[in-house]
């Protein structure tokens, strides 16, 4: 590479940045609850995995154009997206979030209560795979948006599917990762991956597809509208 491809690369590099920052400022802005969610995350020793504020500012958009009155998140971390699919809700609209660690929870139910979301959004402390089955009676779901565990991410799309209705869009977390979601499986986290998007690829229930969108273009969000038949 010359010192003039170099350059290029840096200056696009640059360009993309900046262009992140001035949609992140314009359409994505995070208010105090966010930061605040974000900080207690990190105070806590969570991993630094939230999605980015355009990812939230996207659920919200697609909450919106479903007209989602319920919304279920399968791994909730520190609240972040949560807040963010809270917010999408109207007044009397209803997220369920589950998460698998206790402590978690309660940073989640924090945060929650801190963006003044409290009265919308639920937490369910547990094992998902334990705790879809129940979930059964309170469906559908209008937008199911699955950010856990990966290896099972199948399972969960098959829940996804189950507590779904048409017009229902399914979102997941992590479906590009750097490329290694649509080879041949490295591990069983990547396995789950490329199944996944196997199979939504290839469902004839839905219209698909995985964006690299994330601050760095290497991962993103695969995205599933349930057809209407
Ligand atoms: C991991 C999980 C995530 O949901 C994510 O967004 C990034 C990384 C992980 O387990 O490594
Ligand atoms: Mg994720």
């Amino acid at each position: 590479m010359t010192d003039n491809d170099l350059a290029t690369l840096q200056q696009q590099a640059k360009t993309r940045r900046e262009i992140e920052a001035a949609i992140v400022h314009l359409f994505a802005a995070e208010d105090e609850a966010l930061q605040y969610a974000l900080t207690a995350a990190k105070q806590a020793g969570l991993p630094q995995i939230q999605i980015s504020p355009i990812q939230g500012k996207l659920l919200q958009l697609l909450a919106a154009a479903c007209n989602a009155r319920k919304i279920l998140e399968i791994g909730a971390l520190a609240g972040y997206s949560g807040i963010w699919l809270a917010r999408a809700l109207p007044a009397d609209g209803r997220l369920i979030t589950l998460e698998v660690n206790p402590d978690h929870a309660n940073i989640v139910r924090n945060a929650f209560a801190k963006a003044g979301v409290s009265d919308r959004a639920e937490v369910r402390v547990g094992n998902a795979l334990d705790l879809l089955p129940k979930l059964e009676s309170e469906a559908p779901f209008d937008l199911v948006f699955i950010d856990a565990d990966k290896p099972p991410y199948p399972q969960y799309l098959d829940w996804a599917l189950r507590l779904a209705c048409p017009g229902s869009i399914i979102v997941a977390d992590n479906c590009v990762r750097g490329g290694k979601a649509f080879g041949k499986p490295e591990d069983e986290g990547t396995a789950g991956l490329v199944e996944y998007n196997k199979r939504i690829a290839s469902d004839p229930r839905l219209v698909s597809l995985a964006l690299a969108m994330d601050e760095d273009y290497t991962d993103g969000f695969a995205i599933a509208v349930v057809r209407h038949s």
